[in-house]
């Protein structure tokens, strides 16, 4: 016996069941983007990896330790994208699309991470992510958390999803803020971890992440990126905090919130919930008003954010929420010599005349009552047949699957007006 070959660890096939959740989703999100004013934008899977490490920072994990990197075969040096933003910006620049006017753009689909595999961490995942560039805030901040919220909203999440804020102001604030912080861990280099050890001298504001809880007090008693904000960071973080005050958005001010990409400065933000465990980030983003300048495009201030599709799915499905796949409304029901062909032209004439009707045929060689089995088990509402007697007469017999109402036999264009006043 051959063995199946299996999908790779940590990337997941997203199957049916599944699906109807991601296509709700996806069907709210695109009417929200489109209210928002956001276009769509699609940018490569495979970028050349210095798009990536460039923006993303050398010393973060996903770059140092997470990204798929190749050489092609002509010996370019690529990647798969670990997330999105990047690879939009690197457009933007190339196609001159932010010249001298703001633009909003939205994106969906797969990003690429060698992490651990656990619940809610995969190796592919997918993000819906937004980017507002040429626009300098607070306003658009408030915009982007206000339409985030607004998503919770239309899916039932509202008090499921608390908003953390921060800023981490500008660079000098963060090479200040860096000096400071490295200084403090030094003072207790003894309690650092090993991990935090190797970051004193990488990335110290990644400490503050720490899921090490021996660490807890030592980090909620490390000195505070809010004390050395500069100036407009600090008068922007204050508007936002006032709109979104006004606009009734919760919020939590968390000076540990530091992202895990090298590009942000000023406000970053993200919506975690309590319902998926150690993976409770859905949304993640911020201000990286360096990264197009950094990519080699003239300075452009820049606003975004990304929500992780497959924990947003787990959110839905920890709240009970139920998306049932969609059964056909109508099923084909066909036996005899002919009945294949007229089953299979009899489909063709209903999707013609009532394109919003769901029709399954049956195919194949099985019996009358088999395929009626069939038509139950589809979760259709009318089974349609076509036997000897039917063909002959070209007419059409209708039963309907779920209600205690007698088989009757109709000509097509009955059977057509039937089915428009039963399902529309
Ligand atoms: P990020 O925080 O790295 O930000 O990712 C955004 C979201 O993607 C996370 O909050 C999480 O829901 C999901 N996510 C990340 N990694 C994984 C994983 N391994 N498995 C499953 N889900 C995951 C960014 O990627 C930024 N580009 C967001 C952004 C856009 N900032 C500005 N514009």
């Amino acid at each position: 016996m051959t063995h199946g070959i299996s999908a790779i660890r940590g990337m997941n096939d997203i199957l049916p069941e599944e699906v109807v959740y991601w296509q709700f989703i996806e069907q709210q999100l695109r009417a929200l983007f489109a209210s928002y004013g956001y276009i769509e934008i699609r940018p490569p899977l495979l970028e050349r990896t210095e798009v990536f490490s460039r923006s993303i920072g050398v010393a973060t994990d996903i770059v140092a330790k997470e990204m798929y990197t190749f050489s092609d075969r002509n010996g370019e040096n690529l990647t798969l994208r670990p997330e999105g933003t990047a690879g939009c910006v690197r457009a933007v620049i190339e196609h001159h699309l932010a010249y001298k006017k703001a633009c909003r753009f939205w994106m969906m689909g797969p990003m690429f991470r060698y992490e651990r595999p656990q619940k809610g961490r995969y190796r592919q995942f997918y993000q819906v992510g937004v980017e507002a560039l040429g626009l300098p805030g607070p306003d658009i901040d408030a915009e982007l958390i206000f339409m985030s919220q607004r998503l919770w909203r239309q899916l039932g999440l509202s008090d499921d999803l608390v908003l953390q804020l921060n800023s981490l102001g500008d660079s000098a604030t963060r090479e200040k803020y860096r000096e400071v912080l490295k200084n403090y861990f030094i003072t207790h280099y003894d309690q650092l971890d090993e991990d935090s050890k190797k970051r004193l001298e990488t990335n110290p504001l990644r400490i503050l992440d720490s899921k090490n809880r021996e660490l807890e007090t030592l980090i909620q008693d490390a000195p505070k990126i809010t004390q050395f904000l500069d100036e407009t960071s600090r008068q922007n973080l204050k508007t936002l905090e006032a709109l979104l005050t006004e606009a009734r958005i919760r919020f939590v001010l968390n000076s540990r919130l530091v992202r895990g990409l090298d590009y942000y400065d000023g406000m970053v933000f993200e919506w975690e919930t309590q319902l998926l465990g150690a993976q409770g980030a859905v949304c993640g983003g911020g201000r990286y008003n360096g990264l197009v300048e950094c990519l080699g495009g003239e300075s452009i201030p820049a606003v975004g954010f990304a929500i992780g599709m497959e924990r947003l799915v787990e959110v839905l499905k920890a709240k009970q929420t139920m998306f049932p796949i969609c059964p056909p409304d109508v099923y084909i029901v066909r036996v005899g010599e002919r009945g294949g062909e007229e089953g299979l032209l009899l489909a063709e004439y209903l999707r013609d005349e009532l394109p919003f009707l769901k029709v399954l045929s049956y195919m194949g060689e099985g019996g009358f009552k088999q395929q009626l089995r069939q038509a139950d088990k589809s979760g259709a509402r009318i089974a349609l047949i076509l036997g000897e007697t039917e063909i002959a007469s070209g007419k059409v017999s209708l039963k309907f699957l779920r209600e205690e109402k007698p088989q009757q036999i109709f000509s097509k264009e009955e059977i057509k007006t039937i089915l428009m006043s039963y399902f529309s």
